[in-house]
């Protein structure tokens, strides 16, 4: 099939290397000139394993290519994913200026049947908007379809999901765009679930924010562990071992953050306000998130004393492991935090360190590794569980180390052995 992919962000760029690699024609279009120059040349401007192998494989294969306008993609094309950027407003809004400003130049540019599919994460009724938008723009008397086609894919493993989802959600609103999105994903042999377009929006901001929910309920949960003496580990276990709840997303620690679950949860607590529910259970999700970052805080002053004047070593700026992406990162919060409160950092993640510096610019340093993050530091702090932290020479560490304090807020270390190397040592929820 011939598709145009417009937004060449984390979601828009996987989709359109997988769609290509399964043999479809692809067209990518983004507004920045950049980025579309940095694709020409085969330059993924992000982290993310096999990537940048799968887009030039196929760029040598012709079936995927980068440009600025959506004119000629458009045109190009039989199906349209829209793949914009959906950010948050102040007030946790979803910002959709650019899903509107994309739906309109398709608008203009439609030459014949398209199917149009939203693909960024939105609320529900944005579908209803970008049909009345094409609508209104349109200047041919051509036929279009809107269809929501969300897209569950974690960074990290993009590929891997994208290629072998759970499931693909296709809300559309007539036999021929279903037909035509059933055919495209026929490939990944995997079971489609055919909704009507809100509800597709719905199941995106649905499923987030109950990942979110879940995260911070085991977060609350080891709160109750430590107070109690009681194991975080030993509890998420038991628990996700019921087959209802699962053992997927019961890990306790810093927080979660990224670019979706923090972003997501406004916009679905703003969309549901709008709608005349207030959805308190997720405004207590985002409390117990950023207390989380607290907690981390506190371990650290109860275990060095005074933070101003300390040097802290931190493992880890990215949100999680296998990314370079700090958006919304736990670390990069909790980092702040420190430095107002006069700390020192020292600070070490594997792939992440570009993007912080030009974030994190007054008393920090960036260190070359695990140990010169740990050299001098009053204490290491593990914030991003890479594996690359899990396996470190603890004799080595506890040298470099003023004291050997470490605070493990990913709970990656076993409690028992740290201390019989001599560490002082605190995880999150868990028995000493
Ligand atoms: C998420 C959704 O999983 C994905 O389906 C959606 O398409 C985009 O948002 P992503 O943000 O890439 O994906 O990462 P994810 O692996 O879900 O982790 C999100 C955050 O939650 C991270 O900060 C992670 O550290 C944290 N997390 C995750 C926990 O703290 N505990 C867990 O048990 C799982």
């Amino acid at each position: 099939m011939k598709i145009a992919i417009i937004g060449t962000g984390y979601v828009g760029l996987v989709t359109a290397a997988c769609f290509a690699d399964l043999g479809n024609r692809v067209y990518c279009v983004d507004s920045d000139r950049k980025k579309i120059t940095a694709l020409k040349k085969g330059n993924i401007i992000i982290y993310e394993p096999g990537l940048e192998e799968m887009v030039k494989r196929n760029m040598k294969e012709g079936r995927i290519s980068f440009s600025t306008s959506i004119k000629d993609s458009v045109r190009k094309s039989d199906i349209i994913f829209i793949c914009v950027g959906t950010p948050s407003k102040d007030n946790g809004e979803a910002d959709l200026l650019a899903l509107e400003d994309v739906s309109q130049e398709i608008a203009k540019n439609i030459n014949s049947y398209k199917l149009i599919v939203e693909k960024s994460t939105v609320p529900v009724e944005t579908g209803e908007w970008v049909k009345k938008t094409i609508n209104g723009f349109k200047n041919r008397r051509v036929k279009f379809d809107v269809a929501s086609n969300p897209e569950f894919l974690r960074e990290g493993t993009a590929i891997e999901d994208f290629m072998h989802p759970d499931r693909i959600v296709i809300g559309v609103e007539s036999a021929k765009a279903k037909k035509i999105l059933l055919d495209l994903y026929k490939p990944l042999n995997t079971p489609i679930v055919v909704t009507n377009i809100k509800s597709a929006e719905i199941i995106k901001h649905a499923s987030n924010s109950f990942l979110a929910t879940k995260i911070s309920f085991i977060n609350a949960i080891s709160t109750i562990c430590e107070k109690a003496g009681a194991d975080i580990e030993e509890v998420a276990k038991g628990i996700g071992l019921d087959k209802r709840i699962s053992r997927e997303f019961l890990k306790a620690g810093a927080g979660f953050g990224g670019s979706c679950f923090p972003k997501d949860l406004s916009a679905f607590i703003h969309i549901a306000e709008k709608m005349g529910y207030n959805f308190n259970l997720l405004h207590e999700v985002k409390r117990i998130n950023e207390e989380q970052k607290n907690i981390i805080i506190d371990k650290i002053s109860k275990l060095i004393w005074n933070i101003p004047g300390k040097t802290i070593g931190i493992l880890g700026l990215s949100f999680k492991p296998d990314t370079d992406d700090i958006r919304n990162a736990p670390a990069l919060d909790i980092v702040n935090r420190l430095i107002i409160q006069g700390a020192g950092i020292r600070a070490y993640d594997p792939k992440a360190m570009e993007k912080s510096k030009k974030v994190l610019k007054k008393n920090i340093t960036f260190c070359k590794d695990a140990y010169d993050a740990a050299k001098e530091s009053d204490c290491l702090v593990i914030l991003t569980e890479w594996n690359e932290f899990k396996e470190l020479d603890f004799k080595r560490l506890k040298k470099l180390l003023k004291q050997p304090v470490i605070i493990d807020g990913r709970n990656i270390y076993d409690p028992k052995m740290m201390k019989k190397l001599g560490f002082v040592y605190t995880g999150v929820g868990r028995k000493v």
